[in-house]
């Protein structure tokens, strides 16, 4: 589903320069639930940013279900992400001035669903995730847990085929965290493919596969193989 090939990415001018990646080249089969790991400043979260199409890359290739990813447009790529990606980041980022069910709703009004629609697929998404009674609430009323709850019901409810998670479980206790991790793995069983960012040995324990990143390469595309060279 998706193919990376010889990806770079740096950031800032002259002395200040930062390469992010530097040719990073990476395949994930539909279904696959995949951790990736690594030291902070190694290039997770922008490897997982221009997978979403969140960010462009300077060079290098993304093939996405046979098709090139066109991050010249940015309508193409504005609807690549409303359709295709479900995100979710460490500290929920829920709108504090939307309730529940107007911040799960997000997703589905940008899609120009109709009311009837975003109710039901809102509060479907709602009791999968256990929070349908918090549908009125307001972010500030949650729990850590029910916020991320809520914040994996606004990523998933449009039904994304790729979610991407950057550090998921990071901001919750262990306990919290391991209900987190057992809803992508119900994800990954409806046929979701699940990219998630994670220091958590435990998290990448229950993923199928574990991608290894450092200095802004892959070390190991936990395939076994050697990554190919850019
Ligand atoms: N927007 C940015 N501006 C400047 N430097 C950045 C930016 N985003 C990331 N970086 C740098 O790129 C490198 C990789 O960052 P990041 O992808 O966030 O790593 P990780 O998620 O593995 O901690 C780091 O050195 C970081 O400081
Ligand atoms: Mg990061």
């Amino acid at each position: 589903m998706i193919e990376l090939r010889g990806v770079r990415k740096a950031f800032g001018k002259k002395e200040a320069r930062v390469e992010a990646l530097r040719g990073v080249s990476l395949a994930v089969r539909e279904g696959e639930m995949a951790a990736i790991m690594g030291k902070s400043g190694s290039g997770k979260s922008t490897l997982l940013n221009i997978l979403g199409g969140m960010m462009s890359m300077d060079s290098g290739e993304y093939s996405y279900g046979g098709q090139p990813v066109s991050f010249k447009s940015q309508k193409e790529l504005a609807k690549f992400r409303r359709d295709e990606v479900g995100f979710v980041v460490q500290y929920f980022a829920l709108a504090e001035d939307l309730n529940i069910f107007q911040n799960v709703a997000l997703p589905l009004k940008y899609q120009g669903r109709s009311r009837k629609e975003i109710k039901e697929m809102v509060m479907g998404a709602l009791s999968d995730l256990g929070i349908a009674d918090k549908a009125r609430a307001y972010p500030s009323e949650l729990s850590g847990g029910q916020q991320q709850r809520a914040a994996i019901a606004r990523a998933v409810v449009k039904e994304p085929r790729l979610i991407l998670a950057d550090e998921p479980t990071g901001a919750l206790d262990e306990a919290t965290g391991e209900e987190v991790q057992e809803i992508f793995r119900k994800l990954n069983e409806r046929g979701k493919t699940i990219l998630i960012v994670t220091h958590d040995a435990k998290v990448a324990g229950h993923c199928q596969r574990v991608i290894r990143m450092k200095d802004g390469v892959i070390e190991d595309d936990g395939l076994g193989g050697v990554p190919p060279l850019p």
